[in-house]
């Protein structure tokens, strides 16, 4: 296999309440290649979001590493982890967390401003242009549909044309239509600039066009599901 662009070694995840210890994630590693196009599946609860989040730096494990492009991000502080949370990775999330008070435009445009990028602006209305939305590019979140939402959320993760595209659920909220364009688009990125993809989802038509399926039972990676 080619090098590993992101690789977990013994990950687990405990949240404690009260008493309780509950394991959300145990002893999950596993390596995922430059370029490759990854599935992660599991029913409702498996840990799907969970492991999104721990492999892109968004929350932090409970112990276990995680190696991503060669740094060793759960030994880098808060300050060092934003560029790699803005450049390095781009996330969609299953409830798009879109800032309401910026329009979509905005909303795209955020992450290249916050490196001073010039070609923010065209590089926002280009990505909106291919996902349909460049009618609603002035509209506010709360004046978007679920699905228009998730489009506007796609486009922003990748603005900075991530190396990994992290997605949770990214057809989720969208009729068969608008989930063939996100699927095209997403796979598009992976064809054309080798873009690593990272994708949650229930979806057949997204698996069926994965590489590789990971699948989850219960916070563990079940049975042959894990191999490189
Ligand atoms: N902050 C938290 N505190 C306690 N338990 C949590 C927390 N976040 C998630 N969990 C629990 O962890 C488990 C895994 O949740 P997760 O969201 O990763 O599942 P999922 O596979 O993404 O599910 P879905 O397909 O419904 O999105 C669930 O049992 C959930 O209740
Ligand atoms: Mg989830």
């Amino acid at each position: 296999m080619t090098e590993a662009i992101l690789e977990a070694r013994g990950l687990t995840k405990i949240y404690t309440i009260g008493e309780h210890r509950e394991h959300i994630l145990s002893d999950i590693s596993l390596q995922i290649a430059a370029g490759e196009f990854v599935v992660v599946s599991g029913s409702s609860g498996s840990g799907k979001t969970t492991l999104l989040s721990l492999l892109s730096g968004l929350d932090r494990p409970t112990s276990g590493r995680i190696i991503l492009a060669g740094r060793d991000i759960t030994e880098l502080s808060e300050d060092q982890l934003a560029p790699v949370r803005n450049v390095d990775t781009g996330f969609v999330f299953q409830a798009f967390h879109l800032i309401p008070s910026l329009n979509a435009l905005e909303n795209v445009m955020f992450p290249a401003e916050l490196r001073h990028d010039r070609a923010a602006a065209a590089k926002a209305e280009n990505l909106l242009r291919r996902v349909g939305l460049w009618e609603r590019r002035t509209s506010f979140p709360p004046q978007l549909s679920g699905g228009e939402k998730q489009r506007v959320a796609i486009c922003r993760a990748l603005i900075n044309d991530p190396k990994i595209v992290f997605a949770d659920e990214p057809t989720g909220n969208l009729d068969s239509e608008n989930s063939r364009g996100i699927v095209e688009l997403l796979a598009g990125l992976h064809r054309e600039r080798g873009t690593t993809l990272v994708l949650a989802t229930h979806s057949p038509e997204i698996a069926a066009r994965a590489e590789r399926i990971i699948v989850l039972h219960d916070g563990r990676l079940a049975e042959g599901t894990e191999g490189n």
